[in-house]
């Protein structure tokens, strides 16, 4: 691909994307800051941290009805809502509020001993064999079970959940029958866990939105089934990436790794740090209404890409913003987004990243890539590595 094709066609699923984001992210900031796509439905693809902050800022000019960029058509033309995160105010501001206390400090704290006690069994299954896969046998694992605990789902059914995260993210934006395959099971899945609640509640998130109420009206079965459907998508992929990419970072970069090891207390500095550098979701917002912005004629219904991990690389808004310095003091970073939609699940990320990277530093000696080249990262607006083979 050469330069111009990232100004001109920009491609969030492309291979060259996935394993070249950073460089491209450079370049356009560079060259071209708010670029246009002739694909996507002329999707345009700001890069710079102060116009992606604007965006997200302006709800009235940019809404969230489609977060996710598919080929086909605007997510919310296919009736399909996961809220909050695929709305606006004022109905955003409801929905937000009901999800608030099942990310109190308090539950997520209750939360840590489970994740501690799944990281150790991850890697005593593998500490005999001196090697694993950082992304398969490790990251991923972390957020599929607090998911499912949360959902009050089987563990057993975890992979059925990757299937369809993997699906979802990765294949659907591009395939409409994947589209409609995956939300077809996906929502007969549900309605069967719907069913179960409703003869036997739990104490769960899925029987609680089946009982709570939204602007004094019971929830209706399609927000219940998106409320689930964007727990999994926005805890699953996110999670599992920028545990993956800290794991890469580490196994690269020997002297970060000793000195967290000689100085433990900077880990959730150095946490924040990987966040920025490697921060996994890209979100997007449809024009509401035409409008000029920054001098590009934007028109009503063109999707805008909002890739907040290039944001986090801008040396306008960073000092050596590709450079990874684990006591970097000053990171307002937008790993978990910025404006009313800023992520709902961030103490709880914080928490899985932090644990599952300090059992790994605790646990293992000295860990190194196996072979960089076969490392792998996803497509589409998820970004982490999904093949990282390491050694120790
Ligand atoms: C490292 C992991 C994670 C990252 C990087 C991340 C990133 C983000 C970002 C960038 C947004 C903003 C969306 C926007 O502006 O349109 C967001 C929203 C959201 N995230 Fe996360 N997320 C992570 C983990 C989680 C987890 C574990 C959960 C819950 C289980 C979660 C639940 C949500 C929800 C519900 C929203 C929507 C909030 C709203 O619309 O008001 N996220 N996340």
């Amino acid at each position: 691909m050469t330069e111009l094709d990232y100004k001109n066609n920009f491609d969030h699923f492309s291979e060259v994307y996935a394993q070249n984001a950073f460089e491209i992210w450079k370049d356009l900031q560079n060259n071209c800051p708010i670029a246009q796509s002739e694909k996507f439905r002329g999707m345009w693809i700001p890069t710079k941290y102060s116009d992606i902050e604007q965006i997200a800022r302006d709800t009235d000019t940019f809404s969230s009805r489609s977060p996710v960029v598919a080929e086909f058509g605007a997510m919310a033309d296919f009736g399909l809502q996961v809220p909050p995160i695929s709305s606006d105010p004022p109905y955003h501001t409801s929905f937000r509020r009901l999800l608030l206390p099942f990310f109190s400090p308090a539950r997520i704290e209750a939360l840590k001993p489970t994740v501690a006690l799944l990281a150790n069994e991850l890697i005593d299954s593998f500490i005999e064999q001196k090697f694993f896969d950082g992304a398969m046998d490790y990251a991923q694992h972390i957020p599929i079970k607090i998911i499912a605990q949360m959902l009050g789902i089987p563990d057993e059914d975890g992979d059925q959940f990757r299937i369809w995260v993997h699906n979802f993210l990765e294949l659907a934006p591009t395939d409409i029958s994947v589209a409609a395959t995956n939300l077809l099971h996906f929502f007969e899945y549900f309605q069967n866990q719907i069913n179960l609640r409703k003869a036997q509640p739990k104490d769960d998130l899925v029987t609680f939105l089946i009982n709570t109420k939204i602007d004094e009206r019971p929830l209706t079965d399609q927000e219940i089934f998106g409320g689930c459907l964007l727990l999994l998508v926005a805890g699953i992929d996110t999670t599992w990436s920028a545990i993956g990419a800290s794991i890469w970072h580490l196994a690269s970069h020997p002297k970060d790794q000793q000195r967290l090891r000689d100085e433990p207390n900077l880990l959730p500095i150095a946490i924040e740090e990987f966040l920025r550098a490697f921060a996994p979701v890209t979100m997007a917002r449809e024009v509401s209404k035409d409008t000029v912005f920054k001098g590009c004629p934007m028109k009503k219904g063109d999707p805008v890409l909002l890739p907040f991990p290039a944001a986090n690389r801008d040396n306008e808004a960073f000092e050596n913003a590709d450079d990874v310095i684990i006591d970097r003091d000053k990171n307002r970073h937008f790993a978990f987004g910025v404006g009313i939609h800023r992520c709902l699940g961030s103490n709880l990320a914080r928490m899985e990243l932090t644990t599952a990277v300090e059992t790994l530093l605790v646990r293992l000696p000295e860990f190194r890539l196996k072979d960089s080249e076969s490392v792998t990262w996803s497509l589409g607006q998820v970004r982490g590595p999904r093949v990282l083979p390491i050694e120790f």
